[in-house]
């Protein structure tokens, strides 16, 4: 059997593969078994923040991993402690605890959130309102946070405690959290999953005050807007905000699982021995990559994020073929006149690898891709567009 062959045989089919196999990668370029080059505008869906075995990422792990791979987080190590304190640096937060993925991020969020209001206005505080349209995860209680219904319906009954607001709609949440004792209010800046649509600025700012003004923890979803990928390290600063609580995973450890839930001065102590835990979060290898990429996401390097992005809006606007550009940064829908997936197998056939969110040709490059390679594949964009 070949790879594809073995692999429909003895993975669980739980993911719509596209017809390739990837064997190898440098930058923003990735390799097929059979030789052929393609320009990667997906990053692994935003986790290989500066493209395929980058160097001095790749240095890094190496290094960490020829010390120590893990230890158990009952002892101290190096890299966790020096990422938790870039983190912290670099936000304002606090403190930081570190799992394994989004989801796991998320679900910390919650913990946190829900033990606050606990600690603060009694255990029955404990609704969690997130947005319809949103994505936060596949356990089954960040499928309950998400905001789909098509998520929801194989997998009942779902984790009671969420409610789902419509978003930019800042009266239908003060509504909601007003009928609900309210623990947390958790929005993606950046509704990825949903289809690349960022929330008006005005809504963002209006539920971040409702918040603070009601003490409810406002949690920001940053698992793939965060790590530089919205022109900013993480988006919610591109709204003027303060969040109690973010989580963030994909893209921080440049390809090695790693998710990180920063908590807020208001939350920071909030958990206690024995409160919350996990056996490969901090995993210093994953730090060890964490603070690699992190500390290479300067305001430089965020200036080009900026300045790409311009040049894909520009590219894309009024183009034949496509109705709409959306998102933020390097996280970009198209709204193309094709279905989306035609569009996207039609680029993969012609060397482009993009996705879909929803309705939409998602694009999600490398934040450091080369200029020219991301001019040579917004011309194939285009033309498969048409
Ligand atoms: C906004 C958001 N939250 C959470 C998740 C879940 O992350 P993970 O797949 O690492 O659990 C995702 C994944 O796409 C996401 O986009």
């Amino acid at each position: 059997m070949n790879i594809q062959e073995l692999d429909r045989e003895y993975v669980a089919g739980t993911y719509a593969r596209f017809p390739v196999t990837i064997t190898a990668g440098k930058g923003s370029l990735v390799t097929d078994v059979d030789g052929k080059d393609y320009i990667d505008l997906t990053s692994g869906i935003a986790v290989t923040s500066f493209g395929a075995c980058d160097d001095v990422w790749y240095k890094a792990i190496c290094e960490q991993a020829a010390k120590i791979q893990h230890m158990s987080n009952l002892f101290y190590t190096e890299p966790c402690a020096k990422l938790a304190e870039m983190l912290c640096t670099r936000t304002g937060m606090r403190k930081v605890f570190f799992s394994n993925s989004g989801a796991e991020a998320n679900e910390c969020a919650v913990k946190v959130a829900r033990k606050y209001a606990a600690d603060t206005k009694g255990p029955d505080y404990s609704t969690v309102i997130t947005l319809k349209n949103s994505f936060h995860g596949r356990t089954i209680t960040m499928l309950s946070a998400t905001g789909q219904d098509h998520y929801h319906e194989l997998f009942r009954p779902l984790t009671p405690g969420f409610v789902h607001a419509e978003a930019n709609n800042l009266e239908y949440m003060k509504t909601l959290a007003d009928a609900h004792k309210t623990a947390a209010i958790m929005i993606e800046c950046v509704q990825g999953e949903g289809g690349v649509v960022a929330l008006d600025a005005g809504y963002v700012k209006g539920v971040a005050e409702f918040a603070r003004e009601n003490d409810i923890a406002l949690i920001v979803d940053e698992v793939q807007t965060g790590n530089g990928r919205s022109g900013q390290l993480y988006s919610y600063m591109n709204y003027g905000i303060q969040p109690d609580i973010v989580s963030t995973a994909k893209g921080l450890a440049g390809g090695l699982p790693l998710g990180a839930t920063l908590l807020g001065e208001k939350v920071k102590d909030t958990l206690k021995p024995g409160d919350h835990g996990s056996t490969f979060g901090g995993n210093p290898v994953a730090c060890a990559g964490g603070v690699s990429i992190l500390g290479r996401i300067d305001d430089e390097l965020l200036a080009g994020v900026r300045r790409k992005s311009k040049f894909l809006f520009e590219a894309f606007t009024g183009v034949p073929g496509i109705e709409a550009v959306t998102g933020m940064g390097l996280m970009m829908g198209l709204k193309t006149t094709k279905p989306a997936k035609d569009v996207v197998n039609a680029c993969i056939a012609e060397g482009v690898l993009c996705l879909t969110a929803k309705d939409r040709v998602r694009l999600l490059p490398a934040l450091n891709i080369p200029d020219d390679l991301l001019a040579k594949a917004a011309e194939v964009i285009k033309k498969c567009c048409a």
